[in-house]
């Protein structure tokens, strides 16, 4: 039985609570920065590019990626998502250059979708059981010289959190998945794991940024100092992509290129 994470319970909350906040233009923008450099990177091919966006929710970044013209395979093994997936595609003019699939990421190797240029694998293996055994299945869908761009839920980033709001004996239990958050990933994932895994399978590591490095860790003190929130973008702008910010990051996101 599959043990992983199906959103089709949490499909419009994850949508609504996660893309449209703070939280989620963070995101988007830093990744986006990064994916920038990885189509750039790609730009001297005249095709447009193969991308597959596995566990691909609504495939926000994917669909920016579509924007440019690339063909996009967006997997998921929630129905619920690839219904709220289809209608952004369809409502963004997206259709034509979209194929949606409805499979565990772990059964990809059915659908023959062929090498890619770009492989998306983006807050899903914190929802899994085996995220290295997905992540193992996935690489290799990835043409040679192709980028595998990768975000995980960072296993140090919680450590902090939760001593920063005071659950000391959470942490020091090995802060076990607790079933009332549900729109919190069931485990963080060690960087150096996932790093290792990522060149244990044949590729170059080229770029890591921190997602979220200081956003969640504001306090909510009587007494803080002036800022706006466009003053936390330019810091985490500033900041993701060095030590020790970018380690403490909530999520990390790490992109290589295949051998
Ligand atoms: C947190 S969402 C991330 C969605 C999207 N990649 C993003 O970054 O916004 C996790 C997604 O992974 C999907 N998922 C969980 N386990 C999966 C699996 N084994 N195969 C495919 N999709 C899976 C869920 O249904 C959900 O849509």
């Amino acid at each position: 039985m599959n043990k992983d994470r199906n959103f089709d319970d949490i499909a419009h909350k994850f949508a609504k609570n996660i893309y449209s906040s703070d939280k989620g233009g963070i995101r988007q923008t830093i990744v986006w920065q990064d994916m920038e450099t990885i189509l750039a990177e790609n730009n001297a091919k005249s095709e447009p590019l193969t991308v597959l966006d596995a566990g691909g929710g609504i495939g926000q970044v994917s669909q920016q990626i579509a924007k440019r013209g690339h063909s996009v395979t967006l997997c998921d093994i929630s129905s619920e998502m690839l219904k709220l997936a289809k209608e952004a595609v369809e409502d963004n003019g997206l259709l034509p250059q979209y194929q949606f699939i409805h499979t565990a990421v772990q059964q990809i190797e059915q659908y023959n979708v062929g090498e890619v240029d770009i492989l998306l694998f983006h807050a899903v293996m914190e929802w899994l059981d085996n995220p290295k055994e997905a992540l193992d299945i996935l690489l290799k869908q990835v043409k040679p010289g192709g980028y595998a761009s990768i975000m995980f839920y960072n296993h140090h980033g919680l450590v902090l959190k939760n001593v920063i709001c005071g659950n000391i004996p959470h942490v020091l239990d090995g802060m076990p998945h607790r079933k009332r958050f549900k729109l919190q990933p069931q485990k963080g994932l060690m960087p150096n794991d996932v790093y290792q895994w990522i060149e244990d399978a044949g590729y170059e590591i080229k770029g890591k940024s921190g997602i979220r490095s200081f956003h969640d860790y504001i306090g909510n003190m009587e007494y803080m100092g002036d800022y706006q929130i466009e003053d936390v973008l330019k810091l985490e702008e500033q900041l993701c992509r060095q030590e020790p910010y970018l380690s403490l990051g909530r999520y990390i996101h790490v992109w290589a290129k295949r051998k």
